[in-house]
């Protein structure tokens, strides 16, 4: 039952597959298994944790107890706002490491930019050097705008390799992925199903999955596929983890593409956390 998934590669060259699992709320002995049927029985590759979800560690086990080699698998954590200082960054990127007991992280992602606070580019440069010394394979960012984006190559001359940002059908974040696309950097969507809210139960969707003989939620992920953009839909259910990475076998066409792109709305945030004034540490 293992699916295998297109992949993609990012601007320091690290090749990571186009759908990964998304772990928030996922905690211990359980959560664990959920990760580790995702990897053994359905081919999840891609784990996305990070130091505020305080369930490192269960990822950790997850990975411990598959069948699946390290190696084959990337793993993604994020630094906290609170750590953005730099000898602090320094130190939360050990702790992150210590909690899931690995050598090293695939993927290190500044968690927010916290524009106020104004301590992200040395955040950046933590990245930067704990990757230098083999501890991180790629370093991104979440949820940073163009701005904050353009700051961090002025400064530091080095672009992120990824931005995770808030991406679903009533936020489609066109602008910011036009961005990411002239810039190379990959997009990645968080709660790219909206958290399951009354998205999964929209009139027009539900006629494009009736045409296609798919869930709602495959319409929706196979259009962040389309779009270019890596999701990671968070499921710790068996049934929807495989749907959610059933999505190689059908094809939008444009017209469809475009209907559900317009269904974004203004105010299309879940949680109205716009980064260029929300904060979180
Ligand atoms: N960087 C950031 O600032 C940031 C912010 C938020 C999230 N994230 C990351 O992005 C991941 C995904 O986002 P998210 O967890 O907020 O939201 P999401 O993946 O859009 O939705 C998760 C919710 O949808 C349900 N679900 C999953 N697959 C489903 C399906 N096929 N049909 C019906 N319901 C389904 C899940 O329940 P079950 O588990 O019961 O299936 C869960 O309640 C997170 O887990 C986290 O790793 C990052």
């Amino acid at each position: 039952m293992t699916k295998s998934v297109p992949e993609i590669t990012l601007n320091d060259g690290l090749v990571i597959p186009v759908i990964g699992l998304g772990t928030y709320a996922i905690k211990g002995n359980q959560g664990a298994n959920a990760i580790k049927h995702a990897v053994d029985e359905l081919g999840y590759r891609l784990i996305d944790t990070a130091y505020n979800y305080e369930n490192e560690g269960t990822v950790g086990e997850a990975i411990r107890r598959s069948t699946v080699s390290r190696e084959e698998l990337l793993i993604t954590s994020k630094l906290p706002g609170r750590y953005q200082p730099y000898d602090k960054a320094v130190t939360a990127i050990h702790e992150s490491l210590y909690r899931a007991q690995l050598d090293y992280y695939d993927l290190y992602l500044i968690h927010w930019p916290n524009p106020k606070q104004d301590l992200y580019v040395e955040a950046w440069q933590a990245l930067l050097d704990a990757k230098k010394d083999g501890l991180i394979r790629s370093i991104g960012v979440c949820n940073f705008l163009p701005e904050h984006l353009e700051r961090l190559e002025k400064e530091t001359g080095v672009k992120p390799s990824m931005n995770q940002i808030e991406l679903h059908p009533f936020f489609n974040q066109e602008e910011q992925r036009k961005w990411h696309e002239l810039n190379g950097v990959v997009t990645q969507s968080w709660s790219p199903l909206a958290r399951a809210n009354e998205v999964l139960q929209h009139a027009t969707l539900q006629k494009i999955a009736e045409q296609h003989h798919k869930s709602i939620s495959q319409v929706i992920l196979r259009w962040h596929y389309q779009l270019g953009a890596v999701s990671i839909p968070k499921s710790s259910s068996p049934e929807r983890q495989l749907e959610n990475i059933s999505i190689f076998d059908f094809a939008l066409n444009e017209e469809e593409m475009n209907t559900i792109s317009a269904l974004t709305k203004p105010n299309g945030r879940i949680n109205n956390q716009d980064p260029a004034v929300y904060e979180e540490f």
